[in-house]
């Protein structure tokens, strides 16, 4: 396994409309093992492809509660997601990103989702899915073609949150930038 590092905004990657992938081979495989190990140490929920640098579509996430531990952990390994139905019926949700540390915001999409993908054994899987999990899914699969969460608010809202995401950028670039200097 290799760590892989969570790409911060703004990024051209993170705005890059990632490719298909022709089969989940081993390749594939271990990549989403290393996304997944990166969104646990990051306490995520979920996480795209994109957001470790690489323009393909892949995303895994695991939206089970924690604190439950017979449903703790459910992760979820996806390529080549395609939405096949959203309901009429939106909902709302205080989303974060871990490519926009610390942010939130309100968004609003459609509150059920059916989505096919390919498994992590390259079986094509269909789901059904609401609540939080359908939130998750469309912002992973965003991701995937380019938008953050932010591209779902205000313009005043989404200039305020990159302003505090470049900040936290120059910090942490800086940090890295002092912590090789030593
Ligand atoms: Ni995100």
């Amino acid at each position: 396994m290799s760590k892989l590092d969570i790409i911060i905004a703004p990024d051209p990657i993170l705005r890059t409309t990632a490719e298909p992938i022709s089969e989940v081979n081993s390749s594939i495989q271990a990549l989403m093992e290393d996304m997944l190990k990166a969104m646990y140490d990051a306490q995520g929920i979920g996480l795209a492809a994109n957001q470790v640098g690489l323009a393909k579509r892949v995303m895994v996430m695991d939206v089970a509660d924690e604190a439950d531990e017979k449903e703790s952990p459910n992760p979820l390994m996806m390529a080549n997601p395609e939405l096949i139905w959203t309901s009429e019926e939106d909902s709302s949700y205080e989303e974060g990103c871990l490519s926009l540390p610390g942010q939130i915001a309100e968004v609003v999409r459609p509150a059920e989702v059916k989505l096919k993908y390919l498994d992590q054994n390259n079986t094509l899987q269909e789901i059904q899915a609401g609540g939080l999990l359908a939130t998750c899914i469309q912002h992973e699969l965003d991701h995937l073609n380019g938008i953050l969460f932010v591209d779902h608010i205000s313009r005043l809202k989404r200039d305020m949150i990159m302003r505090k995401v470049k900040k936290i950028k120059a910090t942490r670039e800086s940090e890295k930038g002092n912590f090789k200097s030593l």
